[in-house]
């Protein structure tokens, strides 16, 4: 265990500046931000979003994992709603469609188009019988006929059949089908075995899409990641093997008080079922608490108690670390061998950059990620100002709270059940899509990496954290003024 250095007791992100150091990098689009957010889960943005019901659903999940981050769908929802959420990202996008949409030889015209309107696809996989798999033809679009009296007739009579199209054996690599699609002038490369059983499709929209997204977070198999919140009592188990099943990249047990017998229950339970999904646990804040989910085994570190700007839990009962010391404490804690992920208390993109250099691997964001396309919640438009806003609120809000008892099916709320609230609902602006915030965020965190000497962020870390405080500047009143006052 290193010692926490004691000028970080008490002290936050507006504490600090630090030094520049002589630059290395010509353009700082070339600074690589990649990080880790756990030992097996590679990230190019070291940024994840919060498990809020007002922060991230499916949208916000693939659209973080797009960008080099991660998304932590929320568990203020039924369990068929969470992991149809987890589906629904791991199939964006992905190289591989594992399992295309088909229909029957047989099957209507109009039946077809019905079930391509239905999952907002373009072409359909047509198999010889109900369920054989084997593969038949290709219906697309283009070869629906625009005519009423067409959609009554089978399939059949308007697919590309098996003898005309261009296949491809599963576990062809990217490169091989593109240039393949590319020289056969097709667009959809249908895999099949052998025996012409459907094994996947590959889209060259797809391909060309991942092409222009270098840093998009994916699993071995092209898939979009998507990691998934869970308790640590209750349905945990129930939820988790949902969740698995539908493919979630780690699972996010996720409790106010992490260091607590409660939180040992859960991971205990957790890892006994299921041994190979990555399991990230939180929140605390000390160097105690690390060390107490380090030795638990768990896989990454969520750290912060009470700095999101939904949060209230200082408030009402001065429970709290300052969130720089928190991190430190913890990376100390653990000797840098367990990921720290900083929970909260993020308002400028700054932040991020400190906290990546005072122990953190990634940085989880609420309320910068709020207000948003992405984020959950309708627009609410100020029929004065024309102003638009969304409502970003914490997670144990009243409101909530009481909405999450109808979601996840409980029913009445007994409200006298209901803990007394540490957390609030506000509303924020509209920014318009995560996207650009996101490539706000990256184009800062790069020029940050620039003033701090170095060409990524994996070096500006190595030279850092053995003694972040060679590099960081304490600040008066009167600097910090200077700093942030505009
Ligand atoms: P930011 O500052 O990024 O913080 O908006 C997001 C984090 O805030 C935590 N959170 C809460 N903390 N009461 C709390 O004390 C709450 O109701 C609450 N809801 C969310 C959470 O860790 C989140 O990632």
């Amino acid at each position: 265990m290193s010692i926490l250095d004691e000028r970080f007791i008490g002290k936050t992100f507006s504490d600090f500046l630090f030094r520049p150091q002589m630059g290395v990098v010509s353009t700082r689009s070339t600074v690589s931000l990649s990080s880790r957010l756990s030992p097996t889960i590679p990230l190019g943005l070291p940024v994840v979003s919060s498990n809020m019901d007002s922060v991230t659903e499916a949208e916000m999940a693939k659209a973080m994992a797009l960008e080099g981050g991660i998304g932590i769908i929320h568990r203020a929802l039924s369990i068929e709603r969470q992991a149809e959420m987890v589906r629904y990202v791991k199939r964006s996008h992905s190289a591989v469609i594992e399992s295309p949409r088909r229909v029957a030889c047989g099957t209507t015209l109009g039946e077809a188009k019905k079930v391509a309107a239905r999952h907002q696809i373009t072409a359909l996989l047509v198999e010889e019988s109900p369920g054989s798999g084997i593969l038949a033809g290709i219906l697309t679009n283009r070869d629906i006929p625009r005519t009423e009296s067409a959609l009554s007739r089978p399939v059949d009579e308007f697919m590309t059949p098996f003898s005309k199209l261009h296949i491809s054996a599963p576990g062809i690599s990217e490169s091989d089908a593109e240039r393949l699609m590319f020289d056969k002038r097709i667009e959809r490369l249908p895999l099949v075995d052998d025996n012409r059983v459907i094994k996947g499709l590959i889209t060259l929209r797809d391909l060309l899409f991942a092409k222009r997204r270098p840093y998009s977070s994916k699993d071995d198999k092209g898939s979009l990641r998507v990691g998934a919140a869970i308790g640590a009592r209750g349905d945990q188990l129930e939820r988790a093997a949902a969740l698995v099943e539908a493919g979630a990249d780690a699972l996010v047990i996720d409790v106010a008080h992490g260091h607590s017998d409660v939180m040992r229950e859960g991971v205990e339970s957790i890892r006994k079922q299921f041994p190979e999904t990555p399991l990230i646990c939180g929140n605390v804040a000390t160097g105690e608490g690390a060390r107490f989910l380090a030795d638990l085994g768990v896989d990454a570190i969520k750290i912060g108690v009470g700095p999101g700007r939904g949060c209230r839990t200082r408030l009402e009962t001065a429970a709290g670390v300052p969130q720089l010391q928190a991190i430190r404490e913890a990376y100390c804690a653990v000797d840098g061998k367990v990921p720290i992920i900083a929970d909260g208390g993020v308002s400028e993109d700054k932040d991020i950059f400190l906290a990546l250099i005072c122990g953190a691997s990634s940085v989880m964001l609420g309320s910068a990620l709020s207000g948003t396309d992405e984020s959950p919640g309708h627009l609410i438009e100020d029929p004065a100002t024309h102003q638009k806003r969304k409502i970003y609120r914490g997670m144990t809000s009243p409101q909530a709270v009481l909405e999450s008892q109808y979601e996840t099916g409980s029913g009445e709320t007994d409200l006298s059940a209901v803990p007394p609230s540490e957390g609030m609902q506000i509303q924020v602006p509209y920014k318009g899509s995560v996207i650009d915030v996101l490539h706000r965020v990256r184009g800062h965190l790069q020029s940050a990496v620039s003033y701090a000497g170095e060409s990524s962020l994996h070096a500006v870390r190595e030279k850092m954290l053995p003694d972040p405080m060679r590099f960081l500047i304490p600040l008066s009143d009167a600097a910090r003024k200077e700093s942030f006052d505009r």
